[in-house]
């Protein structure tokens, strides 16, 4: 039997313009993970799939169309020039689906890795990733590579869509607070009415993104010198530009209110916006006003986690 695992992400800095191209900073979220188990069945049984949290159990010969757990099966094996094995994959998360999250790409993750090691022969991060990323597109269309990037190498990221991955120091650590809207957000239609919009006035959305990436370099200085202040102003900073792109809401901009007046260093949305996830950046001793702000602000979940 062999299990492996996959932390959940958010964006810190750049979502949207990633996928123009521009600089984006993503962590980990080790709090929350998705787990694949492999088992060995008997011979002649084929491969079987369950996801008992979302009631899902298929045999991979019957999977639906495009099923993403399917999906990463087929891709891994392929890559390896293995047959279809006997085994059951049984799979299990924690990651809120359709929050920003990196859900689908920490599934992927944990079952490549298991089923890749349980055939003994483990992928390394790159292979990895790019196995992900295959996947991602059913999902996104055209997703920038930023989920499967910091999934698979479990660190924090400094991002740029077909350039080599560069990671950095985190110095001081930086203490988070994700609320989640409870709205399901779905990336490929907001990056696809982004891309719209986009179309009617280029040179307006163009200098957005090409601010947003400023905001995402001045980032990494701050989070590697560990200027917190500096940082939480640059979050803000961000928001701001993300609301001009047209991708909060109402219910983003009252998680959003609700940390600043709790004394966050500085919030912003996570991820593809008109749902999901709202990040702060706290200090410990205010972190659980913040926490609670949220929540009577609407938050559904909130989690709390240390990026360092
Ligand atoms: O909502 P998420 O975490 O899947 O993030 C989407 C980030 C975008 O920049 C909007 C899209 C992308 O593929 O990078």
């Amino acid at each position: 039997m062999t299990t492996q695992s996959a932390p959940g992400k958010v964006i810190l800095f750049g979502e949207h313009a990633a996928v123009y191209g521009r600089p984006a900073i993503a962590v980990p979220v080790t709090q929350v993970q998705a787990t694949a188990t492999v088992q060995d069945q008997p011979r002649g049984s084929g491969c079987f799939i369950s996801a008992p949290d979302v009631n899902h159990a298929f045999r991979l010969a019957d999977a639906p169309d495009q099923d993403p757990l399917a999906a990463i099966v087929y891709e891994t094996l392929t890559h390896l020039g293995a047959p279809e094995p006997d085994v059951t994959i049984t799979l299990r998360s924690t990651i809120p689906i359709a929050s920003g999250m990196g859900s689908g790409a920490a599934v992927s993750t944990a079952i490549a890795r298991a089923l890749a090691e349980h055939l003994g022969r483990p992928l390394d991060a790159d292979t990895l990733s790019a196995l992900v990323f295959e996947v991602e597109r059913l999902h996104h269309g055209t997703p920038s590579g930023i989920d499967n990037t910091v999934i698979t190498r479990s660190q924090p990221v400094f991002f740029v869509k077909d350039r080599l991955v560069e990671t950095f120091a985190v110095k001081s650590p930086l203490h988070l607070i994700i609320g989640d809207t409870g709205i399901p957000s779905s990336t490929k239609d907001v990056v696809g009415d982004v891309r719209a919009a986009r179309e009617e006035r280029l040179e307006h959305y163009d200098s957005l993104f090409r601010q947003i990436g400023q905001i995402t370099v001045m980032a990494r200085g701050a989070i590697v010198a560990g200027e917190l202040y500096a940082l939480g102003a640059l979050m803000d900073g961000n928001h701001w530009l993300l609301y001009q792109l047209g991708v909060s809401s109402p219910e983003i901009e009252r998680l959003v209110q609700a940390a600043r007046q709790a004394d966050a260093l500085g919030a912003k949305l996570s991820g593809a916006g008109r749902g999901g996830n709202v990040i702060a950046l706290v200090q410990q001793d205010t972190q659980e006003a913040a926490a609670e702000a949220m929540r009577q602000a609407g938050a559904k979940n909130v989690i709390a986690t240390i990026v360092s």
